[in-house]
């Protein structure tokens, strides 16, 4: 059985939704209390057994290479002032996983992001794909749900989330038959459907496990309907091929960081468990709960 041990990030978008934050710091570095959105996805990564990661990066976001490199100076600093738990936190990122880069010289779609790293990838190995600002809190991590998954149908993933049917609009939407234990075999896939045309209320959040076939379709592709080279897109030809797709309803709680309001939500919800502030906020957040 292929065991799932790549992972590509994805982070080359602009990342419009946060402007003007975004005009010259990657969206992806955006902190969720006191580590860069980004980071929790490295680590998750990391957790689930992944040892190399890729990222798609583009211009503006060489923050992330510096965030993931080892920073001589911060640590001969932090070393020489004796702040040795600062030390640990800050040199752990860099052994997080084997990080490597290739560019996305124009951002063409989150499909043709994957197939500019494809190149690194090994023949016939499994890949998980971690959209960068797919944000989850939940055990196991979502990036061991969906390799279990994988492990289970040895087919690639989609990683799900039920969403109320009035947001179905903003997202891929699902048609698939449930098979138990959150797991669904897709039959179609429909981006961004009026809600009375969604086939179902589960939406794709953002993490995958893709094979080979779906790599081999990228490679192919021209821009679709949308003018972009689409990862769904994709999963769409692969299912006409007569290829065999899987969803997985994720556990946990999605804090989606890829928009503002559900960016500050994350940041509350990460920050109340927070060891360091976590009381004092939650006092803040009831204070001014009663204010409203
Ligand atoms: P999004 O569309 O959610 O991110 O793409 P964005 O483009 O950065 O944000 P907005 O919509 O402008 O606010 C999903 C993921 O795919 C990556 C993004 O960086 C994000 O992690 N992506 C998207 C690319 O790497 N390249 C692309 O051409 C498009």
């Amino acid at each position: 059985m292929k065991k799932v041990k790549k992972a590509i990030l994805p982070v080359a978008g602009f990342g419009t939704r946060f402007l003007p934050a975004t005009k010259s710091s990657p969206k992806e570095m955006l902190p969720v209390v006191d580590k860069p959105v980004i980071q929790y996805l490295v680590e998750q990564s990391s957790e689930a057994g992944i040892k190399d990661i890729t990222f798609v990066t583009g211009r503006g976001k060489r923050a992330i290479e510096d965030h993931f490199d080892k920073s001589f100076e911060l640590d001969h600093n932090l070393v020489e002032k004796g702040k040795h738990e600062l030390v640990s936190k800050v040199r752990k990122i860099s052994s997080l996983a084997r990080f490597s880069y290739v560019r996305q010289p124009e951002p063409l779609g989150d499909g043709h992001a994957i197939a500019c790293a494809s190149h690194l990838m090994g023949k016939g190995d499994p890949v998980l794909i971690f959209f960068g600002d797919t944000l989850y809190d939940a055990e196991p991590n979502i990036a061991t749900q969906v390799i279990q998954a994988f492990e289970k149908y040895q087919a690639p993933i989609i990683g799900l989330a039920e969403v109320p049917m009035e947001e179905v609009s903003s997202f891929g939407v699902i048609d698939g038959d449930d098979l138990g234990g959150g797991a669904y075999k897709i039959g179609g896939m429909v981006e961004k459907p009026a809600a009375d045309e969604a086939p179902s209320n589960l939406v794709a959040v953002g993490i995958y496990v893709i094979t080979p076939e779906i790599f081999k379709i990228l490679a192919g592709m021209n821009d679709g309907k949308s003018g972009e080279i689409r990862l769904a897109d994709a999963f769409d030809i692969y299912l006409r091929e007569g290829g065999e797709l899987y969803g997985q309803k994720l556990e946990g709680e999605w804090l989606d960081t890829g928009n503002k309001l559900s960016f500050i939500k994350a940041t509350i919800k990460l920050g109340i468990k927070h060891d360091e502030i976590g009381e004092d906020l939650k006092d803040f957040v009831k204070k001014t709960a009663k204010e409203l």
